[in-house]
């Protein structure tokens, strides 16, 4: 049992563990803490059940003591790095004022400031916004919003949603049909996805899906969005109520600069509202406040989650454009309302953080240094490992601290190793990276998706763990070069 740390009200909350309390701890685990996403057998064997304790800036430290370089920003939401005493603060104050309010009946202070905090800061004119608890929430809620804006302005046959091959956009009913996650498993979730919804391939020059050789016209990039039209064309413009896509997607392909423009004019010309979901690329992931504002395209709807608090209370949300927005203060009737309520949107205290976290990167700068940053990382990434290491097939990057590193068998072939995730390579190599002291998910893909607040100092550590673990891995499995 942990012997309780009396100077504390989160009594578990100490410098150091005993043995026995983190066996214990590990086993009480093991035994009732659904890891997510994991078979709970693969965890048991010695050190392959890690729990966190303590987190400092772009590190996190495990119970034993260890230090990791924090390489994803938890999953892709601690931009403000960790252990910021002003929004424990700030929560604080505001759970011993109002921790509670009603948002089917009231707003708070902090719900009132949020709200148009971001519609400063997002692109155009998007105004207004609502909250949930996370993201697949917030998705399930663009879903919803498009299909009813589309109802209310006279279009109601417009039901079906268009989204890209391959792209996660969450766990939840709705998400699971437009995203790669009901799709990973076939036959066990089909039948409680919504049917009606429709794929097409995404912009990827490395993996072209139209075979596409040549990277760097741009060809692959714009076939894209014009099966996207065939595709709308095909299915009757009429039948077709959104298109939902990430700015770039964790994978980091960049898609040519006229794809989103051409996309946009696309979604106007078939009345086709434009979902983008900026749960990983908002609040400064790629450089810039929101990811459309990379490719200077407003969305009509955005989804928001993770980095909006930083991560230190969840939150999800949608922030629609006015035409949107209007359409629904226009409505009259029955279905007026935007029909969703859900009893933790706009919790005062989980506003107040996010309140706190964009005052943060906004003082410190951390946008900027995303953009500075991720050049830097990118420079190194190409110049230390893709020239180095013949396993390293594909980096995609180079737009703020969003990086991935495709790993493959076979460089001419592009042949990944055997096992995808949770194959013997990625088990190895996400191991010993761990063991380095690198904390991300690595296999056939590595992310690298670290802190806004990270320096020229941790990303040259981030490098050169990586280039001797991928050395590493290149003689346990070795690269064919055939
Ligand atoms: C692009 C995208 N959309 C939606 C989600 C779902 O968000 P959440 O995990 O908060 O439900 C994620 C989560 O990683 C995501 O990356």
């Amino acid at each position: 049992m942990v012997t309780p740390n009396t100077d504390k009200h989160a009594w578990w909350i100490k410098d150091s563990y005993s043995r026995e309390e983190i066996d214990q701890l590990v086993q009480w685990g093991l035994d009732h803490f659904w890891t997510q996403n994991h078979q709970m057998a693969d965890l048991v064997a010695p050190g392959g059940y890690n729990i966190m304790a303590r987190g400092e800036g772009c590190y996190v430290y495990d119970i034993e003591g260890n230090r990791y370089i924090d390489a994803m920003a938890g999953l892709f939401l601690k931009n403000i790095g960790h252990g910021h005493p002003e929004v424990a603060a700030a929560v604080a104050e505001q759970m011993t004022t109002l921790a509670y309010s009603n948002s089917g009946a009231y707003s708070s202070i902090p719900g009132v400031l949020l709200s148009r905090k971001l519609a400063e800061l997002a692109p155009g004119d998007m105004t207004r916004s609502f909250f949930c608890g996370g993201g697949s929430e917030a998705v399930e809620i663009a879903l919803k919003m498009a299909r009813q804006y589309q109802y209310i302005s006279g279009r109601p046959q417009k039901t079906k949603v268009i989204s890209r091959r391959g792209q996660y956009h969450g766990s939840t009913r709705g998400a699971m049909s437009v995203g790669s996650a009901g799709r990973r498993s076939p036959g066990l979730f089909e039948a409680m996805t919504p049917p009606g919804n429709i794929q097409v391939d995404p912009p990827f020059c490395y993996r072209c899906p139209w075979g596409y050789k040549d990277r760097d016209s741009g060809n692959c990039c714009m076939q894209s969005p014009r099966s996207l039209e065939n595709i709308i064309k095909g299915e009757g413009a009429d039948s077709v109520a959104a298109f939902i896509a990430t700015p770039i997607p964790s994978g980091a392909q960049i898609p040519a600069e006229e794809y989103w423009p051409e996309v946009r004019e696309i979604c106007d010309r078939h009345d086709v509202v434009l979902i983008a979901d900026e749960i990983i690329c908002g609040f400064g992931r790629l450089g810039s406040w929101f990811g459309m504002q990379r490719f200077g395209v407003q969305a009509d709807i955005m989804t928001v989650a993770k980095a909006l608090t930083g991560g230190e209370l969840p939150i999800g949300g949608v922030v629609a454009s006015k035409r949107v927005a209007d359409a629904f203060d226009n409505a009259e009737g029955a279905n007026s309302a935007f029909q969703h309520g859900v009893t933790y949107g706009g919790h005062p205290a989980v506003m107040t953080a996010a309140l706190k976290n964009l005052e943060i990167l906004e003082r410190d700068n951390l946008v900027q240094n995303s953009y500075d940053m991720g050049n830097y990382l990118y420079e190194r990434a190409m110049s230390v490992l893709q020239e180095n290491h013949p396993s390293v097939g594909f980096v995609g990057g180079g737009m703020g601290l969003l990086m991935s590193i495709e790993m493959v068998k076979n460089r001419r072939t592009k042949e990944t190793y055997p096992g995808g995730p949770q194959g013997e390579y990625a088990k190895t190599f996400t191991e010993k990276l761990r063991n380095s002291g690198l904390a991300t998910r690595a296999g056939d893909s590595i992310v690298l998706s670290p802190p806004l607040t990270i320096t020229k100092e941790i990303v040259d550590d981030i490098i050169d763990i990586l280039d001797k673990s991928m050395g590493e891995m290149e003689r346990e499995f070795p690269v064919d070069d055939a």
